[in-house]
């Protein structure tokens, strides 16, 4: 038997000004598409911003539906959005941000595990790292890769 240990490297940042500029604007895309979104199921709305290696910014937000399981989530309308309409342009970042009747929650909302398996794949088709900044009003939590999250994961190379 031999046991791994797996670590990921996650950085959180006091606030937005703390990083570079392109990011700082990425997250206030993700902010804004939050307010856009249509959630009055769960109320819960989400911004999501992908920037593209064009300096390109798409915005996406969760989209529910009276059938619940027919919405979907912010990340993946914006890379799904973003990929339909650039397919040959890599993602560099994406940014989430979450906004409740309260306002932008305190603390970071990590993507759920589908949108997870969605960014991997836009990893490994542009052969690239997608930087992630999750924002919460307390802290913004970031990644350098969407592996930090899933570190053990099945992908294109499985498949072979
Ligand atoms: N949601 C997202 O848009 N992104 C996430 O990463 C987590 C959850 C949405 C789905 C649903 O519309 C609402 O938040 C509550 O789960």
């Amino acid at each position: 038997m031999k046991k791994r240990e797996i670590i990921s490297v996650l950085t959180d940042y006091n606030s937005s000004a703390e990083l570079e500029n392109i990011y700082e604007e990425l997250i206030n895309n993700a902010k804004k598409a939050a307010e856009k979104a249509y959630a009055p199921y769960s109320k819960f709305k989400v911004g999501s911003a992908v920037l593209l290696e064009n300096g390109i910014i798409i915005q996406g937000n969760n989209q529910e539906n009276a059938a619940y399981p027919s919405g979907l989530c912010a990340e993946r309308v914006a890379i799904f959005y973003a990929n339909a309409q650039y397919p040959d342009k890599s993602i560099k970042a994406i940014a989430v941000a979450a906004f409740t009747d309260n306002g932008f929650t305190k603390d970071p909302i990590p993507p759920c595990g589908s949108c997870l398996q969605v960014m991997l794949e836009s990893e490994k088709r542009s052969n690239t790292s997608i930087k992630v900044f999750l924002y919460g009003q307390n802290k913004i939590t970031s990644a350098e890769s969407i592996k930090q999250f899933l570190p053990v994961n099945f992908n294109s190379e499985m498949l072979l």
